[in-house]
């Protein structure tokens, strides 16, 4: 069902900023990756959500939030009331980064040169969709959206002033939650961003 909603909301012009992002060349992270991942939601969407970048799973299929992070928001997201199809949805980096070891690609950070040179994508999709309020999921979206590289669990939770004027609700990332080995502290961290997506709901 998200696959279809997902080809239906692909007309207009999100289909000339995906061909457009596809010849990206603006950093080298074009040359390993296999394709640029673009965000994927209605146009008219009132809440975006903003990750890292795209990982193993994104890169092969070419879709945002396709994999194990991606399955751990869809059902954080539902239990918050957010229904994935009525939001817009992409990542602050738009192509995977990754060191090779033997046949797995190891997922590496971004660094603040790789998402400011992929900022003019985001600015676009922020451009494009005017949502009414922007969810930086981790430290990466919260730096491209806000500016600012502070601790993010200092600020999780709070709503700072964004790129375009759209606010910016700062909270964790899926997969951080997903690398927490700790049940008692990942079911904690759960809690958490599933609060953070039904304030941003309810502000949306
Ligand atoms: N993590 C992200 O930040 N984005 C994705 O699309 C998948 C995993």
């Amino acid at each position: 069902a998200a696959e279809q909603a997902a080809a239906e909301h692909w007309a207009g012009p999100q289909d000339g900023l995906a061909a457009a992002l596809a010849g990206c060349t603006r950093c080298p992270l074009h040359c390993a990756a296999t394709q640029a991942v673009p965000g994927e939601g209605p146009q008219d969407a009132a809440l975006m959500l903003v990750g890292e970048q795209p990982g193993d799973r994104e890169d092969l299929t070419g879709r945002p939030f396709v994999g194990p992070a991606g399955q751990l928001l869809d059902t954080v997201a539902a239990e918050a009331g957010v229904a994935r199809e009525a939001v817009y949805l992409t990542n602050a980096v738009k192509h995977f980064k990754f060191r090779p070891q033997g046949r797995r690609r190891l997922h590496q950070r971004p660094d603040a040169g790789e998402v400011q040179r992929c900022q003019w994508w985001l600015d676009a999709e922020v451009a494009l969709v005017r949502p009414r309020l922007i969810v930086a999921m981790g430290a990466t979206a919260a730096l491209a959206l806000t500016g600012s590289g502070g601790s993010l669990m200092a600020r999780r939770g709070m709503v700072e002033s964004g790129r375009q004027g759209v606010p910016v609700l700062l909270t964790l990332h899926p997969a951080h939650i997903l690398r927490t080995p700790d049940p008692k502290a990942q079911a904690s961290l759960r809690g958490l961003l599933r609060g953070d997506l039904a304030a941003a709901r309810e502000r949306a």
